[in-house]
Formats: C-alpha cells, structure tokens, sequence
C-alpha cells in the first residue's frame, strides 16, 4: 500500500506531466478542476468511439480493438492495426506477434498489464493489408487522445506506420530505430515490429538493444 508520502508525490507527477502535455499542444492556461483520472479518460474516450463507422474499415471487423493495459502505464506500445485474431478478440497483440511482444515485456522485467498496448488503427484492414492513409487520419484523433490520457514516460512504437504516424515522417523505422525521438514531450522509441521479427529472428538483437535503452530510460525519467 502507498504511504501518504508516495500518494502526494504520484499527485504531483501527473499535475507535472499534464501540464508539460498541454504546453507541449500550445496551450497556455489551464483550466482547474476538470481533471480526470487516467481510466475515466480512457473511458470517455472509447464511448465517444461508441460504434465506430467513421471509416471503411467498420465494414468488416469483428471488434473495435481500442486497447487494453494500465491506464497509468509509465510505457506505452503502439502497433499497426489488430489482425485477424485482435479482430475475434479485441485485444490488442494476441497473435503470434502478440505472443512475441508479450515475452519481449517479460523480459524487460514487466507484464503485460503493467503496460499499455494500442494501435494506430482499431480495426482490422480486410486481409491484413497496410492501412490506407485516410484510415489512418480518421482513427489517429483518438489514439493521441489516449495517449494524452495515459501520459506515459516512455513510447515504443513498433514497425513502421505507427513511427510514421506519429513523427510526422517518411522514414523507415530502420533508419529510425535505435534512438530516442520525440513526440509531444515524451520519448519515443521506434523499433521493429514483432511480426517483422517472426520474419526476421537475427533483428531481435537489434529491438533488445532498443528496449534496453527504455528501461534505461524508464528509471531515469522522473
Ligand atoms: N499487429 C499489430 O500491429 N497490432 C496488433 O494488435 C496485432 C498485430
């Protein structure tokens, strides 16, 4: 259980992050009073989804794949869009590639549920293909709401569309990995996808050297 001391603190913290967040998104005054806590903003945000038919990927998913963890999460993971079984399940990262990235938390000494795991698209493209550029514009509002929401320490994103998504950029995540970017104020580390490295076991070397520099990281960000 948390003491007082612990509690007071925690408080402070999220009062700091939020407002570095908003003065990362240009604003200047804030409002008091109207703060939520992590999972009431998480739920807000998936009911404003409610049933999504904002794009054509409504057509043919099973489930809204919103995403699932801690809402407090000091690591956020951040994937392409739920594949076939995400879409049965409506979990993110259930998958082989799941199974993947669940043993590369594990090994960063942490469990799924002390992370949260989300996508740049909540639905699942018909066959598994790439998400199509205005899907991507439609379902990105509500992805940087919850990260807004979750106000984590540390990003990692995994392949190439969310790095591309979320720096604004057209370069691969080959080019990019392996050093800390930026988005809105919080560290952001581009890395392989898991299903890449199903693909490609010898690049599991390189996404450990990548998650060693966020653990590092994670202890050092107050
Ligand atoms: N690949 C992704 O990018 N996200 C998932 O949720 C599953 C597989």
């Amino acid at each position: 259980m948390k003491s007082m001391q612990d509690e007071i603190s925690s408080l402070i913290q999220d009062v700091k992050s939020n407002i570095n967040m908003e003065g990362a998104r240009g604003v200047r005054y804030l409002s008091v009073g109207r703060s939520r806590t992590s999972s009431k903003a998480l739920q807000a945000i998936r009911e404003e989804m409610g049933e999504c038919s904002r794009c054509k990927l409504c057509e043919e998913r099973t489930h809204i794949v919103f995403g699932v963890g801690n809402p407090k999460a000091e690591l956020l993971f951040i994937g392409e869009g739920p594949g076939r079984d995400e879409d049965l399940q409506g979990e993110p990262f259930v998958g082989r590639a799941g199974q993947l990235l669940t043993k590369i938390i594990q090994a960063m000494q942490m469990q799924r549920s002390d992370v949260y795991i989300a996508n740049i698209v909540k639905c699942r493209p018909p066959n598994n293909r790439y998400p199509e550029p205005d899907e991507v514009s439609t379902c990105l509002p509500f992805l940087i709401r919850q990260i807004e929401a979750i106000r984590p320490k540390v990003i990692v994103s995994l392949g190439n569309l969310a790095a591309q998504s979320l720096l604004q950029t057209n370069q691969g995540v080959s080019a990019l990995r392996g050093h800390f970017r930026e988005y809105c104020g919080i560290p952001l580390m581009p890395t392989f996808h898991p299903a890449y490295l199903l693909r490609n076991p010898p690049k599991k070397r390189e996404v450990w050297e990548d998650m060693k520099k966020v653990m590092k990281k994670l202890k050092t960000e107050s």
